[in-house]
C-alpha cells in the first residue's frame, strides 16, 4: 500500500494546523472523557503521536494504529512516549488488533477511511463492554479543506446527524457532539467536532 503521508511525516509536527487541531481536540477530549490510569486506549490514525502525547500520561497504555509507516516512525522516536505506546502499522478493517480497549480516540483520520460504517463497526468490536469512542474530524465542508485532487481523502467532513445515525447503526449509544476547534483559512472557517459515544 502506498504511504500517502510519507512526504508529510517529516514536517508534520511543525505545521501550525495539525498543532492547533490536536491542541483543541485534546482539550475537548479531556473535558468530555475521564482518562483513568487503568485504561488501554487505541489512537486510530495516530500519525506522529500529537494526540497520544496528550493522552498517554493519564492512562496505562496507548495502542497507536496507523497505515503510514513514516508517520509512526516519528511517533516511535519520541522519548516521552517510550514504554507507554505500542505501534501497530496496520489497517484494522483488514487485520483487527488482538486486544480490546476501554477507549478509542482519533483525530482527523476518519475522512481518510472510505467506509465509515465498516470503520465504526470495527471500532465497536475493539471495545470492551461499556467502552467509549472519542472521534474528531471536520464538520461537513465544501471540499476545499484539502487541495483539489489530494489522494486518500474520501469525505468532505461529516454531517453530524448522518454520523449520529451511523453510530447508532453500529451499536453505539449516548452519542454526543462537542465543538473541538475551528481552522480559519482566508475567509473560510472549518469547524472540527469531537463525537463521543459508548459501546451499547
Ligand atoms: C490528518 S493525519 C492525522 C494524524 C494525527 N491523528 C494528528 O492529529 O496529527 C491522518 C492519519 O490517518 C492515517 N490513516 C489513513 N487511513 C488510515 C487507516 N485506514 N487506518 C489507520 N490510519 C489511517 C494517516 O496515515 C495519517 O497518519
Amino acid at each position: 500500500m502506498t504511504d500517502l503521508f510519507r512526504d508529510k511525516a517529516q514536517g508534520w509536527d511543525s505545521r501550525p494546523v495539525p498543532a492547533q487541531i490536536s491542541e483543541g481536540v485534546s482539550r475537548t477530549l479531556r473535558r468530555a472523557v475521564a482518562l483513568e490510569p487503568h485504561m488501554r486506549v487505541m489512537d486510530l490514525g495516530a500519525g506522529t503521536g500529537l494526540i497520544c502525547a496528550q493522552v498517554a500520561p493519564f492512562v496505562d497504555h496507548v495502542l497507536a494504529v496507523d497505515v503510514s509507516g513514516a508517520m509512526l516512525e516519528r511517533l516511535a522516536a519520541k522519548p516521552e512516549l517510550q514504554g507507554k505506546v505500542s505501534i501497530h502499522c496496520q489497517d484494522i478493517l483488514e487485520e483487527p488488533l488482538p486486544d480490546r480497549v476501554e477507549l478509542v480516540v482519533s483525530a482527523m483520520a476518519m475522512h481518510h477511511i472510505e467506509d465509515t460504517g465498516a470503520l465504526l463497526r470495527a471500532l465497536h468490536a475493539h471495545l470492551v463492554p461499556g467502552g467509549r469512542i472519542a472521534l474528531a474530524d471536520l464538520d461537513a465542508e465544501d471540499g476545499s479543506f484539502h487541495p483539489a485532487g489530494t489522494e486518500g481523502v474520501f469525505h468532505a467532513g461529516f454531517d453530524r446527524g448522518a454520523l449520529s445515525d451511523q453510530l447508532a447503526e453500529a451499536g453505539f449509544v449516548d452519542v454526543s457532539f462537542h465543538d473541538a476547534a475551528v481552522v480559519h483559512r482566508g475567509d473560510r472557517s472549518y469547524p472540527i467536532f469531537l463525537v463521543t459515544a459508548t459501546r451499547g
